[in-house]
């Protein structure tokens, strides 16, 4: 019976360690912050206001569309990226999915004015503006409109990549993605614009955990302060997806590696019982 009390001596030992003593560190280690906030309940949208999709077709088109695509609605771009991108320091996104993709208060409230909207006002001093204006002197009434008008026009599904291409890559690389459309043709004038590099994003996933990915993309202050990179007000679902999608790229075997768990400890299992009966074998001579 000794095994069996050197074992659970172990099992308690290494118990502790795992479920107290690194839990533990990590959470001395770590900021604490609050959890996201998919409602956005610090901005001010247009909140309980119905839009009106089609009054919003006509002020997306008369207001959005000279910096902004909307294929998928005929509304090609007008400037090639390079130009696109030399113009306003990163290729403003086709709008196609953003009805989908944004929550909508976050989008009424990024409309209104951008750089609250995104945390970003930090950046914005000294007689350097926001890319894209506010448009704080329409009515209200006016910005639910053309989120209307976005929502309705705004696929139902999106697959996890084409998310993240939308919401991330203007900025970003993903090089063990594949690369989109060619949107990082401009990332020295996207680093020029953020006055920081936004880093290749492949391996964010090992080197960060899923709650922090969250936490930051939601609200990126609360980790780093007075940062770069603005706020991404996605809805839950499709943050979701664009951390899945970061971990298709960067951790592509997990879903392998962690079916692999239980196959291996019925191994061990086996490789245990032998070494016992073998154990008893040797023993039984001696004795
Ligand atoms: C003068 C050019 C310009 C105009 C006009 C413009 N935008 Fe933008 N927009 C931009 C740029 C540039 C960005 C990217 C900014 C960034 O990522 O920092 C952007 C980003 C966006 C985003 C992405 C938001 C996010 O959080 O990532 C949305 C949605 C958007 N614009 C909607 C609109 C709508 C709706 C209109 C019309 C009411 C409009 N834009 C008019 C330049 C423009
Ligand atoms: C308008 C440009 C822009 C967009 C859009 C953008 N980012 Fe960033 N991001 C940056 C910049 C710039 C930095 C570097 C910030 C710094 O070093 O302070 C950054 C940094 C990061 C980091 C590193 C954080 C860390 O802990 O070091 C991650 C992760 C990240 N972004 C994820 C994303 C994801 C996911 C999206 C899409 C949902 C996204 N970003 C959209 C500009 C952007």
């Amino acid at each position: 019976m000794r095994e069996f009390k050197i074992l659970a001596i172990l099992v308690v030992f290494t118990g502790i360690l795992y479920w107290g003593v690194e839990p533990f560190a990590h959470s001395q280690m770590h900021a604490h912050v609050d959890k996201p906030d998919y409602e956005f309940k610090d901005l001010k949208g247009t909140g309980e206001l119905k839009g009106d999709a089609t009054n919003g077709a006509t002020l997306v088109q008369a207001n959005c569309i000279a910096c902004h695509s909307i294929k998928s609605a005929s509304f090609p771009p007008l400037m090639d990226d390079a130009t696109s991108a030399a113009s306003y320091g990163v290729v403003p996104p086709d709008l196609g999915s953003s009805g989908l993709i944004y929550d909508a208060n976050y989008l009424s409230a990024f409309i209104n004015d951008p750089a609250t909207a995104t945390n970003t006002k930090h950046k914005f001093v000294d007689g350097v503006a926001h890319p894209m204006p506010a448009y704080n002197w329409m009515p209200p009434q006016d910005i639910a409109d053309m989120v209307a008008y976005l929502q309705s026009i705004a696929p139902k599904e999106l697959s996890n990549k084409q998310v993240f291409a939308d919401a991330c890559q203007r900025c970003h690389s993903i090089k063990y993605g594949d690369f989109y459309g060619g949107s990082m043709t401009a990332q020295s004038d996207v680093s020029k614009y953020m006055g920081k590099e936004a880093p290749d994003l492949s391996q964010y996933i090992r080197s960060r955990s899923k709650t922090y990915l969250h936490e930051f993309i939601n609200n990126p202050q609360k980790h780093i302060e007075a940062t770069a990179m603005p706020r991404v007000g996605l809805t839950k679902k499709a943050e979701e997806q664009v951390v899945t999608y970061m971990e298709n790229v960067g951790d592509s075997k997990k879903q392998e590696r962690e079916s692999l768990a239980w196959p291996f400890l019925g191994y061990l299992l086996v490789l245990a019982i032998f070494a016992w009966i073998w154990k008893f074998k040797i023993w039984r001579d001696i004795h």
